[in-house]
């Protein structure tokens, strides 16, 4: 079997923009896509389809049925293209009885339902929660789904969405998972973006290579348009940079949910930022800490492999707050003689080694983020 999510797993997933509208041909041309502008070679790799792919119920044998009005070659069909592109193939099921949707799902059915996953060539599996029977044990169901998984004869990435119900941070990683939600489903906003950051500071503590805490999939670029947006609310440019640069400083995956066909270059350009997403790759995969918080502004590092540190200062507040970045707080002491050399990762700036502290201003719901190096006296 290949280790899978050595780092945050990357790709994009149908359900913030298109909801029940799932088919062959949308998942094609963004795969498509995703190859020719540029997302695959930043690392994006998983296609994956959300909830809605299949009939509401299984066949005489018990088999889950792709829907063959939205997949009228089935599920192997739209594999092989996406293998064909050079990309991973990710399906959805649920561990309850029926998926948030309604159809049928994995409860019970866990190896049958793996097995046949494998036999589409399935790369990956988005596992949900709803529907739950109150008598069963979320853990070990989940658990029961990483055997079924490995048991497949595929190596099939094991992405569960319980939502956070039990702690999951405490036990995922260990009953098999290689990522896992832990929040409510994020809306193309800037309070639920703003919701998501303020319950997940402690989440990531159990970050490593292998397991990785998710915040959900991003809204960058949708602009208002699809399923989990509002044109009268959505966020703006600047939250949006704020959005993806945040789940890249935590070592989030990254999901893309945008409808890859219509975004502008802009949010391309955002998304395919290899300073932000050589952060979220770190290969030492190590949790950020944080090391301020004044009221609504936000100051952490986060120690890379290369032996450098990242500081990220992130501003929720409506208004430009200085940040006070003191080093001390940072593990470097005034005494040390030490200095700090930080480079801008977004503009480059290079700001030459200082002493005790920085001061930076940060714009209303935006954010600042350094790689830093000490420097002997
Ligand atoms: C839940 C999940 C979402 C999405 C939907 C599909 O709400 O949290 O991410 O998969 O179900 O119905």
């Amino acid at each position: 079997m290949a280790i899978l999510a050595q780092t945050p797993p990357m790709g994009f997933n149908t359900w913030n923009t298109f909801g029940e509208n799932i088919s062959e041909q949308m998942l094609m041309e963004i795969t498509d896509v995703i190859v020719e502008q540029g997302y695959r070679d930043a690392g994006y790799k998983y296609v994956v389809i959300d909830d809605c792919w299949l009939l509401r119920e299984r066949d005489e044998d018990g088999n889950l049925v792709p829907d063959p009005a939205k997949f009228p070659h089935g599920m192997k069909y739209v594999a092989d293209y996406i293998h064909s592109k050079g990309l991973k193939f990710g399906m959805y099921s649920c561990a309850g009885v029926r998926t948030c949707a309604g159809y049928p799902s994995s409860f019970d059915h866990e190896f049958q339902d793996a097995r046949l996953f494998a036999s589409w060539g399935v790369d990956f599996l988005k596992y949900d929660f709803c529907n739950f029977p109150k008598y069963a044990n979320c853990k070990h169901r989940y658990l029961t789904m990483a055997q079924a998984l490995r048991a497949s004869g595929r190596d099939i990435l094991f992405s569960a969405c319980n939502w956070g119900v039990e702690e999951p941070w405490n036990w995922m990683r260990s009953i098999g998972a290689h990522m896992y939600r832990s929040t409510w489903d994020i809306f193309d906003n800037f309070p639920s973006t703003v919701g998501i950051m303020n319950n997940q500071f402690n989440n990531f503590n159990a970050n490593a290579a292998g397991c990785f805490n998710d915040m959900d999939m991003l809204t960058v670029g949708m602009n208002g348009q699809g399923n989990v947006a509002n044109s009268e609310n959505c966020n703006t440019y600047t939250e949006y940079e704020l959005q993806f640069a945040y789940w890249c400083f935590c070592g989030a995956p990254l999901m893309m949910g945008a409808d890859l066909r219509k975004v502008g270059d802009e949010y391309r350009t955002l998304m395919q930022n290899k300073e932000l997403i050589r952060l979220n790759q770190d290969a030492e995969c190590r949790p950020p800490y944080r090391v301020r918080e004044d009221n609504g502004y936000h100051v952490f590092i986060r120690h890379l492999a290369d032996g450098e540190f990242a500081l990220g200062i992130f501003n929720l507040c409506d208004n430009t707050r200085t940040a006070e970045c003191i080093f001390a707080e940072m593990g470097i002491p005034v005494g040390s003689g030490v200095k700090v050399a930080l480079t801008d990762v977004m503009t480059g700036e290079e700001i030459a080694p200082k002493r005790d502290d920085h001061y930076p201003q940060v714009p209303a719901h935006s954010f600042k983020i350094y790689r830093a190096k000490c420097v002997m006296a």
